[in-house]
């Protein structure tokens, strides 16, 4: 358990979890880790704020009682009832029962469902305050959707500390605590792929959040997620990022994404991304067979591109499943503003790039091209094709 000191009587105590290779179930990979974090506030109240996940229940339980003594904890804040912030709860309530717990109305709900216990909840809105002794207050501010309705962000005033729950975090285990103290790109490529994978669905909310937070007009000198680093250099850096990522977010990227099983549709991906680079050479295509990369690595990819292409051959009348399962985790995850269009070989029927142009309109993406076939292998001719529909895809975003 990583014990490190925040700014004047407010510490970290976090799990860093270098192991994990995956969260929420098997669904997100996380090939740097993760960490979860816990914070400590000891001014003439002891305030813990948010706990670990339960694997490590015991472990942050017992870190905490050498830190202090656990029955002068004057009352707990949660900010978000899910299991990788609150797993640590029923092990730390068997010591303290009765200790007030303080979060949203929805959290209780969430937190009484998962844990079945009767603890000693106190439900805040945004705008409530607690003294935390010495002149310092927290003020809670609710942050629905921000990724669960339960969310809430709590503001330490004195430091200026913005405990930020999930908002803002990264799956990224580190021992250097700071965002300024680590490689920068390794670290906001995480940041990013936490957004596209978790938060992205939530847009709208993130920048109705951001507005809010600017009209308050407090001062933030320190902001701190419940994963990977914390920000303090700029911290409101990792806000104006988050402002842009919600808002239609797009480089100059085009992912042709396919599924193949004899590798017509594969031909047919590389000759579409030579006609887009031929057509734009400064668009940076990216290549993509579903069967040989991370779903969230993909997802990410969707996520930075102004335009995706998606492939599948046919086989049963139907897409092949990999093209299936991202065509339903593009539709989950509400990407908005990009343009698509579907392609694929067959040999038989044919069936699947119409059913992906029609699953990439359902799924918010703007079709810009009748889908395009090829039958079984593609000859030069229909390779000159899809050259042409790569090229007219780029041209589509003059
Ligand atoms: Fe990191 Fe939504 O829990």
């Amino acid at each position: 358990m990583k014990d490190v000191k925040v700014k004047n009587n407010v510490s970290m105590l976090a799990k860093i979890d270098w192991e994990l290779r995956h969260f929420h179930g098997e669904e997100l990979s996380t090939h740097k880790g993760s960490s979860y974090n816990a914070f400590l506030i000891q001014e003439e109240k002891t305030v813990l704020i948010d706990t670990v996940w339960k694997p490590f229940a015991k472990e942050f339980v017992d870190a905490l009682s050498r830190k202090v003594d656990l029955s002068k904890i004057d009352f707990i804040v949660a900010n978000h009832s899910e299991v990788d912030h609150s797993g640590s709860f029923p092990e730390l309530m068997r010591h303290i029962p009765d200790t007030p717990i303080y979060c949203t109305a929805s959290c209780e709900r969430f937190m009484r469902a998962q844990y079945h216990q009767n603890w000693n909840f106190k439900t805040v809105r945004t705008g409530d305050k607690l003294s935390v002794g010495n002149g310092k207050e927290l003020v809670f501010i609710e942050a629905s959707m921000l990724h669960w309705p339960d969310t809430m962000f709590t503001y330490l005033t004195g430091d200026n500390i913005l405990f930020s729950s999930d908002a803002f975090g990264q799956h990224f285990a580190s021992e250097m605590v700071w965002a300024d103290k680590v490689d920068y790109n390794v670290m906001i490529t995480e940041a990013l792929k936490y957004y596209a994978n978790i938060v992205g669905p939530f847009g709208p909310f993130v920048i109705k959040k951001i507005k809010e937070m600017q009209a308050l007009n407090v001062p933030i000198d320190i902001i701190c997620p419940d994963h990977g680093v914390l920000w303090r250099e700029n911290p409101l850096q990792i806000v104006e990022t988050y402002a842009k990522w919600a808002d239609q977010y797009k480089e100059n990227r085009i992912a042709v994404l396919y599924s193949t099983m004899w590798n017509g549709t594969r031909i047919m991906a590389e000759n579409i991304a030579k006609g887009i680079q031929e057509a734009d050479p400064t668009v940076d295509v990216q290549i993509i067979n579903l069967a040989h990369n991370d779903k969230n690595d993909v997802l990410t990819e969707v996520f930075r591109s102004k335009g995706i292409l998606l492939g599948s051959a046919t086989a049963n009348n139907n897409m092949l499943g990999e093209a299936a399962a991202m065509l339903c985790e593009i539709k989950a995850l509400k990407f908005r503003g990009k343009k698509a269009a579907a392609f694929g070989s067959y040999g038989w029927s044919g069936e699947a790039p119409k059913l992906l142009s029609e699953g990439l309109k359902d799924a918010g993406f703007e079709v810009v091209a009748d889908p395009l076939r090829a039958s079984w292998q593609p000859d030069e001719a229909a390779c000159a094709q899809c050259r042409e529909f790569g090229a007219n895809f780029a041209k589509a975003f003059a």
